[in-house]
């Protein structure tokens, strides 16, 4: 396995840091004020800039294997609809017919010719267009070319469907939007990974409480103690700030071996869990042999759904192969657990007036990069 230049720095800081006993540290500290946690019109600020110009993962490409397999996503407050066509490509709709507005398609997947809205049974073609309608006499004069379903913006990346869930009139070219993540994500072919698990949790915390879990490592050997603090070097994480996104590499103890080592023959992943923040809400986190892509997403004033699937290189063709990631599955469900305990007390904390501002540490990096890359897209300085 080839090592990039940046993530020979990686090792190289790591290393660095941790015979001075230090950490990487931001400048200065930040205090955040907790409205950004629990203020309604700050979330409605989030949810029509954030989460309506901005792509969100919403599945595998194997979701979405066929043509005529579909699915249909609710979670960002926008119905939408997303096919597989004839020819192969993943297409976006709102899931709203063009007649009178009825709810296209209510499966949550499936595979469909066409799709028939249960009104009055206009008929749509996977690509959207309006195929046909009973008693067409009475509609002659509308311009059928016009009506097909809305579309949204729709890519397929690193094996991944990101939707924009609202009409645009631009195309966002996703290869310079992911930017320096583009050679190293696509060259893990997460296209070609197999589902292991795929779950959804809808949790009693903002949004980006849950977000903020993954920032930082600060809070390993304390709220997982008995799971993930043994697995990497304690408060010990390099940010590299891929503005708006984040690259968080999570050294495993054993990367101390390297220093030992000819740089010549250094691997990077068998080293590191990758936590990979792909703005706004977006998180590819790689572990040493798999990866888990989750998408957190914002469902009222202190409640969020938590999306998340688990990727591993093939099929489990063994029995022990099963076990072997079911374990990993079982694991990464309590450590997940343990962090959104702790956010729903939080949450829960947020209206006693205990706390005006949250404190971020220096040690904190991925806090102060990500509350600075909301920050930015709210004041319309990032675009996609
Ligand atoms: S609302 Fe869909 S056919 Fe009438
Ligand atoms: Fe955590």
């Amino acid at each position: 396995m080839s090592i990039s230049t940046e993530e020979r720095r990686i090792i190289q800081d790591v290393l660095d840091l941790s015979r001075r006993k230090t950490t990487q540290m931001f400048p200065q500290m930040m205090e955040n004020p907790v409205a950004r946690y629990n203020d309604p019109k700050q979330l409605e600020q989030e949810i029509n800039i954030l989460f309506r110009n901005f792509p969100i993962i919403i599945a595998h490409a194997s979701d979405l294997a066929q043509p005529g397999d579909f699915l249909t996503h609710d979670d960002t407050g926008v119905p939408i609809l997303v096919s597989r066509t004839q020819t192969g490509k993943v297409k976006a709709f709102l899931n709203v017919c063009r007649h009178r507005g009825a709810r296209i398609e209510d499966r949550p997947c499936g595979n469909a010719r066409t799709f028939s809205c249960p009104y009055h049974a206009w008929t749509y073609g996977l690509d959207g267009a309006l195929r046909g309608m009973p008693h067409p006499s009475g509609f002659e004069d509308a311009d059928r070319e016009t009506l097909g379903l809305v579309e949204l913006p729709c890519y397929e990346h690193f094996g991944m469907i990101w939707v924009v869930p609202s009409v645009q009139d631009k195309e966002i070219d996703m290869t310079s939007w992911v930017g320096p993540f583009e050679e190293y994500l696509g060259g893990l072919d997460l296209g070609a990974h197999h589902v292991f698990q795929k779950w959804a949790l809808h949790r009693k915390m903002s949004w980006r409480l849950a977000l903020e879990g993954f920032q930082e490592t600060y809070h390993f050997c304390s709220a997982h103690r008995h799971t993930a603090c043994a697995g990497y070097l304690d408060n010990q994480s390099v940010h590299l700030n891929f503005n708006p996104h984040v690259r968080h590499a999570v050294p495993l103890p054993k990367v101390l071996e390297l220093q030992d080592q000819d740089p010549q023959t250094w691997e990077y992943r068998p080293y590191f869990m990758d936590q990979n923040y792909l703005f706004p809400a977006n998180f590819v986190q790689v572990m040493t042999d798999h990866v888990y892509v989750h998408t957190i997403i914002p469902t009222g004033p202190g409640t969020c759904v938590f999306q998340c699937m688990m990727l591993i290189p093939e099929e489990p063709k063994t029995e022990k192969a099963k076990q072997y990631w079911q374990k990993n599955y079982d694991l990464i469900r309590v450590v997940f657990n343990e962090d959104f305990e702790i956010g729903e007390g939080i949450q829960k904390g947020l209206s006693t007036g205990a706390n005006q501002h949250f404190v971020f540490g220096k040690y904190e990096c991925g806090l102060h990069l990500g509350q600075k890359s909301i920050d930015d897209a709210l004041a319309g300085k990032i675009v996609a």
